[in-house]
């Protein structure tokens, strides 16, 4: 059975997001939803319809991601939902073939998102690109090691965010190129990461922040809750809940760390989302104390492998001719010559002999910098023609610091 596809327009959204709701099974405030709605690129989100009846969902943002060396143009797919009464049926496999081919008209190269589940998405060509890692570290204390940066001339300011959301935004505007995977906010971004009704709160306390500053400004910012508790001898039992720490320069990161794992009346601090490359764990004197679990982050589609191939920077030399399977996206099903150094890249189609190749979604996975190529050889998903090329691709499409995006779209 097929389902005609097309973009909803603002009158369709009721219908729109209630499938989301009944697909995710979440009631939103009313006010969550018309956030949701402001965010909302209606003529990027398609429906699938069953007569009447919206069936199935996605959406996409048009982000400005960094990517190794520059920033890019991405489609920030979301909002992926089929109807409980119409799963299995083929519905999103369709839905995804459409908004692929539309992404590509649009001029975009590159395609990312969060997933629900991690079964998902490899079957559209999309491959994890990125990792994030939840900290919970207990007994909270900053025992840093002896040589961590101190700068006598930052101090600290206890702020309410909306007060200051001027200051965050500049600041995480000057960090935001820095790491592939963060992507530019909008204000309806900033609106949702900020917003601090009771349901927001979810039992832990109003939203707060504390600034970093010294006389030329601000530089770095944690935002966080605390879910403040008791044992039944009066003794607190807090819970800091972490939600983002940003931060111009070392010792004013340090310094933000400090305060955050030096709280009186607080035994715990968690932190959903950190990069794997966090320098929080170089700065722990005790790394015991952390412990991390590993969750996979964004997953990256390379939509036009030539055009995003070429559209990032490398960290060493490479030449190498790619065979890439891609029965989704067949126009990237071919032999392509990567030529790249720290200079510039460029993939032009060939019909040489390929020195290795891959699935589309190993290229995805590789795209950010991730660096995990050579681990996929040696798990026996790439074929290498050339030996020794896998690891030249590796090294140069490898990026310090890693990818992360650190705030779910
Ligand atoms: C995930 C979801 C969108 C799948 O939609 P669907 O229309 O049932 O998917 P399709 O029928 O097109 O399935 C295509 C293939 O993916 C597989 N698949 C789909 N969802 C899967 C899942 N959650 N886990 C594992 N495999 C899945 C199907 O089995 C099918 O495999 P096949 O090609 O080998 O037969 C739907 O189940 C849903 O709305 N889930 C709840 C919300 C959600 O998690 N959305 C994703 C947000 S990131």
């Amino acid at each position: 059975m097929t389902y005609p596809i097309r973009p909803i327009d603002e009158s369709e959204w009721p219908a729109f997001s209630q499938v989301l709701h009944e697909a995710f099974g979440w009631t939103p405030h009313p006010t969550q939803t018309e956030r949701y709605k402001a965010e909302t690129e209606f003529d990027r989100s398609l429906a699938a319809f069953d007569g009447a009846q919206i069936a199935g969902v996605t959406s996409a943002y048009s982000l400005t991601m960094a990517v190794p060396g520059g920033m890019l143009s991405v489609a920030g797919v979301t909002a992926v939902s089929v109807l409980p009464s119409h799963r299995r049926r083929g519905v999103l496999t369709s839905l995804m073939r459409r908004q692929l081919a539309d992404i590509r008209d649009r001029g975009e190269s590159v395609a990312a998102l969060y997933a629900s589940e991690a079964l998902i998405y490899g079957r559209f060509g999309y491959g994890r690109a990125s990792t994030e890692l939840r900290f919970r570290i207990a007994g909270a204390r900053s025992t840093f090691v002896t040589d961590a940066p101190r700068d006598p001339s930052l101090r600290l300011r206890v702020a309410k965010p909306a007060d200051v959301r001027g200051e965050l935004e500049r600041l995480f505007a000057s960090v935001v190129a820095r790491r592939p995977g963060r992507y530019e906010r909008k204000p309806q971004t900033w609106d949702i990461l900020l917003a601090d009704e009771e349901f927001d709160q979810r039992g832990a306390g109003s939203l707060r922040t504390v600034l970093a500053e010294d006389d030329h400004g601000v530089r770095g910012y944690a935002l966080f809750r605390i879910k403040s508790s008791w044992d039944g001898d009066g003794i607190s039992d807090g819970t800091l809940k972490l939600f983002e720490l940003e931060a111009s320069d070392p010792a004013a990161y340090a310094l933000l760390w400090r305060n955050v794992l030096d709280r009186d009346l607080v035994t715990t601090v968690e932190a959903e989302r950190r990069p794997v490359d966090d320098p929080l764990i170089a700065l722990l004197a005790d790394q015991r104390r952390l412990r991390a679990r590993w969750v996979d982050e964004l997953w990256v589609r390379l939509v036009e492998v030539d055009r995003a191939l070429s559209a990032r920077a490398y960290s060493a030399p490479v030449d190498v001719v790619i065979e890439v399977d891609d029965d989704v996206c067949p126009w990237n099903a071919r032999r392509w010559r990567l030529t790249a150094d720290p200079s510039g890249a460029e993939c032009k189609p060939v019909d040489d002999e390929p020195d290795v190749t891959v699935p589309v979604s190993a290229l995805g996975s590789a795209y950010l910098g991730d660096g995990t190529l050579d681990e996929r050889l040696a798990a026996g998903l790439l074929r290498e023609h050339t030996p020794g090329t896998v690891r030249r691709l590796a090294v140069a499409m490898s990026w310090s610091p890693k990818p992360w995006a650190g705030l779910v779209f």
